[in-house]
């Protein structure tokens, strides 16, 4: 989707990393293109589900670990990453403390994450969005299994309360759907529509344990299918890039 327009991640680094970890690194892809990046670093992306690729860059490597046990790690790493991410977590707060722990002072740790729901040109939340109809009933289910959701624009308080100085905050809009006028936003919304169209029915079964009816759940699928595709709604998720520095 290329929103960081190809830049890997925002955060103030030191420039020659020795170093680095990828919390719930999925197929490795970030962790793999960091090896690359940095081929005098260490890089190691942590992962429920051995996913990942064996033919990597000889620097990285990859372990199969819950994130949100205790660690074994070493505890002098320059820079800790996770995308995408969260909303796997039984508990983020005890992600981020477990980081904190594990940087060296001065070393960063940098969250990517999309907030899903979806705001106006202007970044007002659009009530009547069905996206948001559908974001209720998650937040719902969420706050009954005990989880704090939305948690993304919440993110910098969690790391300051775990100690994290120098938090920075950058926001990037992705449209829902392909009408934007501008080619590459046009190119991230599609992207974007697509990804949620593959996901969203993986969901029908939590939705209905929380009490809607299948012909409920086919209507909101039909109005957030519609959105994507008649592009008549202008809306936008977020994508969050958060980052915190361990006081040196
Ligand atoms: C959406 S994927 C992450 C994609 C990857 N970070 C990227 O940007 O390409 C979410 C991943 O979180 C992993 N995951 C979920 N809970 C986890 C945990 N407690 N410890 C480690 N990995 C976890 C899942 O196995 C899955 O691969």
């Amino acid at each position: 989707m290329d929103i960081l327009r190809g830049q890997l991640y925002l955060s103030p680094m030191q420039k020659n990393p020795t170093k680095i970890m990828d919390l719930a690194t999925g197929i490795g892809i970030w962790a793999i293109e960091m090896g690359d990046r940095f081929p005098d670093a260490t890089i190691l992306g942590i992962d429920l589900s051995p996913i990942q690729p064996t033919s990597v860059p000889p620097n990285v490597s990859f372990q199969i670990d819950d994130v949100e046990d205790t660690w074994v790690h070493d505890d002098d790493y320059d820079f800790i990453h996770m995308r995408e991410s969260c909303a796997y977590m039984r508990s983020t707060p005890t992600v981020i403390e477990n980081a904190f722990h594990h940087l060296r002072p001065g070393g960063w740790l940098e969250i990517q994450e999309f907030h899903w729901e979806a705001v106006s040109e202007n970044g007002t939340v659009m009530q009547d969005n069905p996206v948001n109809a559908y974001l209720r009933e998650m937040y719902a289910y969420g706050q009954s299994e005990g989880r704090e959701i939305p948690i993304v624009p919440k993110l910098g308080e969690l790391m300051r309360q775990a100690g994290f100085v120098n938090i920075q905050k950058r926001m990037f809009k992705v449209p829902y759907g392909s009408w934007h006028s501008e080619p590459k936003q046009r190119r991230r919304g599609t992207y974007l529509a697509a990804t949620c169209e593959i996901l969203l029915p993986s969901c029908d079964r939590l939705l209905s344990t929380i009490g809607l009816s299948p012909e409920q759940i086919d209507t909101l699928f039909g109005d957030i299918s519609a959105m994507f595709h008649e592009g008549t709604v202008q809306s936008y998720a977020t994508y969050y890039v958060w980052s915190g520095q361990k006081p040196g």
